[in-house]
């Protein structure tokens, strides 16, 4: 089995990011309870890589058009549509910080992760699971937007399987957030024994 970690972690707290600790959580006891599998680690804020604008984009649909997925430019996608996954990052500005959305600009590739058929949209990732982690400084409303945005990529992308946990409330009162961030924390392992 091989799981790739999309690590959005992008925090002014460096290794002490709550977000990261929440991941850590999660990998740590899949880890554990999967002593055989692989973990392949995807750093978003170490990649030098740039927004879709028409001319990319267009040099994109070409090597699309001539079934180029080997092509350098699909080079996420290819990773991405090869494995189970989860995804962290702190909930910034109502969905996450924008290195994830170019992110997602660079894993939503027609003909590789997804095709359109007669009756819409068909996913085509290998995974069977997607798990979503995210710490936020308010507390979690159901329409929190980097939640319900990955279970809607899930869903497009063919992953029958959903997951997500919140650790919400962290910024209310500092002197509850690190007990809600183990509860979080703890949910995570859970997950992660079961994923
Ligand atoms: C740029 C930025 C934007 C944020 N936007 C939101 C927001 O829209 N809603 C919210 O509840 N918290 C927001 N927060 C608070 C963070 O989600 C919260 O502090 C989170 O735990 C930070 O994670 P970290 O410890 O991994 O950096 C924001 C924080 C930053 C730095």
């Amino acid at each position: 089995m091989k799981l790739l970690f999309i690590d959005g972690c992008v925090s002014q707290r460096g290794p002490a990011s709550r977000t990261r600790a929440l991941a850590e959580a999660f990998l740590s006891a899949f880890q554990e309870s999967h002593p055989g599998a692989e973990v392949e680690t995807v750093t978003l804020e170490a990649l030098d890589f740039k927004p879709f604008l028409p001319a990319a984009l267009n040099r994109r649909d070409e090597l699309a058009s001539a079934g180029a997925f080997g092509a350098p430019v699909f080079g996420l996608a290819r990773q991405f549509q090869a494995a189970d996954k989860i995804a962290a990052a702190p909930f910034w500005d109502m969905s996450f910080p924008a290195v994830m959305r170019i992110y997602i600009e660079h894993i939503s590739a027609n003909g590789l992760c997804y095709h359109y058929e007669a009756g819409g949209c068909h996913g085509d990732c290998r995974a069977d699971r997607l798990a979503y982690l995210t710490t936020s400084g308010d507390f979690e409303r159901p329409e929190s937007l980097g939640v319900l945005y990955w279970k809607q990529l899930s869903k497009m992308f063919g992953v029958p399987r959903f997951d997500y946990v919140f650790a919400g409330g962290l910024d209310v009162d500092p002197a509850k957030a690190p007990e809600l961030l183990e509860a979080a924390c703890e949910q995570a392992r859970a997950l992660g024994r079961s994923f």
